[in-house]
Order: C-alpha cells, then structure tokens, then sequence
C-alpha cells in the first residue's frame, strides 16, 4: 500500500473514528476537517407509482417524551413506512427535513389519505427531506455539527 493510501485510509478511519465517538474530538481537534460524504438514498418503491399505499392500521399512541409529528411515531412516519419507499425502513429518520416542519404536515395533510398513491409519497419525500445525515439549514450552533 503507497504512503498517500495508507494516509488517506488513516484519515477515513480517524473521519470515522471522530464521528462516532464525538467526546474524543478534544484530542484530535489539529487534525484537518474531514470531507464527510453525504448519501442520499432516492426513494425506489417496489410498487408502481399510482398504486393506493395500503390502508392504514391504528395509529400508534403518542410518545409524549418524543416532540414533533413527523418523526416520532404518528401518521406521517407510518404513511412513509406503509409505502416503503426505501428498501431500509429506518432510511426516512436520518433525512432532514427541507423546509419547515409546520410545511411538511401541511404538505402531508394535503393528502387525501383514502386515494393517497406511492407517487404521492415519492415526491413528499424528494421535496420536502433532505439526504440522510445532512444538516438542516439554519443550524448556526457554533461548535456544534447538527
Ligand atoms: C378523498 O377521496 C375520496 C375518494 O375519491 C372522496 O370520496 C373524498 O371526498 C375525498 N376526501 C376529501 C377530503 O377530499
């Protein structure tokens, strides 16, 4: 293995090391910053677009320690689940959401739910998420990777 890859595979291994165990960075804060690569997972529903998503079943009871409507158990995330976009359930909770919270229910509950299609939770999905992992705009905490 040449010098450069056996610096650029110390340099992934450290990207990694940093990132999963945060309390750690005091000792490596003269490193140089890591590109982080963002994946992004493209919703590939393994039914056609235009197929109704399955009726629902009851909905979950609420979490009152968990605080939002989209990500914690409720009707979006079990819309979102029912449709099965991606091929890994959990993909849909590392997506940021692209706009406001309060205009991606008002987009979801523009649905009507008994004629609601995988198409319309494909295009949910492209226009109001980010890619898994990626940083919501208007984080300004200084320090702070959010
Ligand atoms: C939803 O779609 C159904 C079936 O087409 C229709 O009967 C119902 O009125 C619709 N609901 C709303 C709120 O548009």
């Amino acid at each position: 293995m040449s010098t450069s890859l056996r610096k650029l595979a110390a340099l992934v291994w450290l990207a990694h090391y940093t990132y999963a165990i945060p309390q750690a960075s005091t000792t490596l804060a003269t490193t140089s910053v890591p590109t982080v690569i963002i994946s992004t997972s493209v919703p590939s529903p393994t039914v056609p677009l235009n197929s109704l998503v399955p009726s629902q079943a009851v909905l979950p009871p609420v979490q009152p320690w968990c605080i939002g409507q989209i990500f914690c158990p409720g009707q979006l995330l079990q819309i979102v689940n029912l449709a099965q976009p991606y091929s890994d359930a959990k993909t849909i909770v590392d997506k940021p959401t692209s706009k406001s919270s309060q205009q991606v229910l008002a987009d979801f509950a523009a649905f009507n739910l008994s004629t609601l299609t995988e198409g319309n939770i494909v295009n949910l999905l492209d226009n109001d998420f980010l890619g898994e992992g990626s940083r919501t705009p208007g984080c300004s905490i200084t320090g702070i990777q959010c």
